[in-house]
């Protein structure tokens, strides 16, 4: 039997769950290479490799040896029905080669609306927007390769992300956190009133970890604990309790992003996801919670170490 220290897992990804999740494995003394096509800042115990993985022999190329591999790429916003998928067959050729088991994250797109129902992991994949239809579309392709006894699979999902070091494509990143910590208004489009789960960053790190250590996740869907759901709103007070000010909301109205989608391609991007924010958006992570025994990170806790994140990169910069 392998050992961790024998074992080479396979990061493909270097962005804001790659980079956190290579960091996690190394922490657990597994061997780790992490792949993308720009080199990150070299850290203590991650190989890096450079490889263009919509190539699909430069992507088994830069996995070759591999016991585990895990999908943590992303396509540009505006480009998902071409871009995404052939990175995803990419990582899937890889894995096929190498003999490997896949662990692939995703977000909750392909489920589409539920009404406000909690999202499990039975729920079929009805999305009906483009985004969400190619994300489906492509767990499709992975189930059926599993199917066909081709590679081994373990998806976790995560919804809308936030930690340390997201600042970009997502809800939560620089236009909340860094606006209120500089005591401007969150922007934010939807009902702040409803609840929504948010996923961190660090707990989606330890969850997939564990799905590619633990021998009963293969071969299912597990969605990713996180900090307990509570509204936006309520989160915002948590925030503003912490900074020691209020933390106001500009909202955008939906005839002004409907406008503003005629003009802007990302907008157009952002606004068929718009029923997100419209209704209860509620991930249910009882499945992972009941059998692997850990949950997320405190709400508070969570908040504060990202907090603490923005703060250190504004004195910094
Ligand atoms: N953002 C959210 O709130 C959220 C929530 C839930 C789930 N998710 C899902 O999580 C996954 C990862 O998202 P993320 O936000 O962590 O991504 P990200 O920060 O945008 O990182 C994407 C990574 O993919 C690499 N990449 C892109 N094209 C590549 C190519 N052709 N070859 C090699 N590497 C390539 C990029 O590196 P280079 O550019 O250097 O190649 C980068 O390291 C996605 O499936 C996303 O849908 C996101």
């Amino acid at each position: 039997m392998n050992t961790p220290e024998d074992r080479l897992h396979v990061v493909f990804g270097t962005g804001q769950v790659g980079s956190a999740l290579a960091g996690r494995l190394a922490g657990l003394g597994i061997r780790v290479r992490a792949v993308s096509r720009n080199r990150p800042a070299a850290r203590p115990g991650i190989d890096w490799r450079a490889a263009d993985v919509a190539d699909p022999e430069a992507a088994a190329d830069a996995a070759k040896g591999a016991s585990v591999i895990y999908q943590c790429l992303n396509a540009p916003y505006t480009q998902w029905p071409e871009r995404f998928p052939p990175l995803q067959r990419g990582v899937l050729t890889a894995a096929e080669r190498a003999g490997a088991l896949l662990v692939s994250l995703e977000n909750l797109y392909g489920y589409g609306p539920t009404g406000g129902r909690p999202m499990t992991e039975e729920l079929p994949l009805a999305a009906t927007t483009v985004k969400g239809r190619t994300r489906a579309a492509m767990t499709a392709e992975l189930l059926a390769a599993a199917e066909a006894g081709r590679v081994r699979v373990a998806i976790g999902r995560a919804s809308d992300f936030f930690g340390p070091a997201v600042t970009q494509g997502s809800t939560l990143g620089e236009r909340v956190f860094g606006n209120a910590l500089a005591g401007r208004r969150a922007d934010f489009i939807g009902d702040p009133g409803l609840p929504h789960t948010y996923s961190y960053v660090p707990d989606i790190a330890a969850g997939l970890a564990t799905l590619g250590t633990d021998a009963r996740a293969a071969g299912q869907v597990w969605h990713l604990p996180g900090p307990p759901t509570v509204t936006t709103r309520a989160l915002l007070d948590l925030m503003a309790g912490q900074l020691g000010h209020p933390v106001a909301i500009r909202s955008v109205p939906k005839l002004a992003v409907r406008a503003l989608s005629l003009a802007s391609p990302l907008m157009r991007e952002l606004a068929e996801m718009s029923y997100q924010f419209d209704q209860p958006f509620v991930l249910d992570t009882s499945k992972y919670e009941s059998v692997f025994g850990t949950a997320g990170t405190p709400l508070a806790d969570a908040v504060a170490a990202t907090l603490a994140w923005y703060r250190t990169r504004t004195s910094a910069s």
